[in-house]
């Protein structure tokens, strides 16, 4: 059993029915303990209740790790499933997170599920896991469930354009330019024969531009993502058929949340 504190704000979901706390209530701040899958958090009389907990808004996966909590869970989307659009349509989002990421989820699950790593956090599971074809199939749902939820985070409604805050003299220096890392950037993307993602990532301290190719993802080699596009065909095949380049150029110039990329700044 381990206790840690919460911080943030929290969904809390009733998996009893012997709950005090109205399900769907907001908490700002809850003192619990964990084991392992399942999260036990403590209601004002001090009695262990079992929940269900979601991160909400802006609150990574990251900040759920850090606590040592297993969950891998399906976050709720930071916006409306319509609010990127018209760059990215309300029926790419529903088969994007509806569909697909929540696949990954539901298999990273089920095949964690009794293994050793149950109660690992996703960064010790992809980095036990990355290379060991027998855990393949581990690896790869995992992965994409870290993917998708960083992903999702870094765009938004009105996003894009020249980088601000920190970030923005972080690429002048490590780049040259915004445009010149934008133009590595979109290649990375471009160029990423077949399924994957390009990122912007911090590696030994430095700003870099990386890509990977199916499921594989930084943090299983001890890289720090900052920003990520996916680059599988069902991002952005409904929208933009087999014109990636276009849907690159329209995640950088319309789409990218630098408020997120600076909070992974650190
Ligand atoms: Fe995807």
């Amino acid at each position: 059993m381990v206790h840690l504190r919460i911080n943030g704000m929290w969904e809390v979901y009733d998996l009893s029915h012997r709950l005090s706390i109205r399900k769907g209530s907001r908490l700002t701040e809850m003192e619990g303990a964990v084991n392992c899958v399942t999260p036990y958090l403590r209601d004002r009389k001090g009695r262990l209740r079992i929940f269900k907990i979601r991160p909400i808004g802006h609150i990574t996966n990251r900040t759920l790790f850090k606590g040592g909590i297993m969950a891998i869970t399906l976050p709720e989307l930071p916006y409306a499933k319509d609010a990127l659009e018209p760059h990215i349509s309300a029926r790419t989002l529903e088969f994007h997170y509806g569909k697909h990421h929540n696949a990954y989820v539901t298999n990273a699950n089920k095949l964690l599920e009794g293994t050793d790593l149950a109660s690992a956090s996703i960064k010790e599971i992809l980095q036990k896991t990355a290379g060991d074809a027998s855990k393949a199939g581990i690896f790869n749902n995992v992965a994409q469930v870290f993917n998708h939820s960083f992903y999702w985070q870094c765009m938004k409604p009105g996003g894009g354009g020249a980088p601000s805050g920190p970030i923005a003299d972080r690429i002048d220096a490590a780049f040259g330019s915004a445009e010149k890392f934008v133009e590595e950037f979109k290649t990375a993307g471009a160029t990423q024969f077949g399924s994957g993602w390009a990122w912007l990532v911090l590696k030994e301290g430095e700003l870099a531009v990386m890509k990977t190719a199916n499921a594989d993802t930084p943090i299983a080699h001890g890289i720090t993502p900052l920003l990520t596009v996916d680059v599988w065909e069902h991002a952005y095949y409904l929208d933009y058929q087999n014109r990636r380049p276009d849907y690159l150029s329209t995640f950088v110039d319309k789409l990218i949340n630098w408020d997120f990329v600076n909070s992974c700044l650190g």
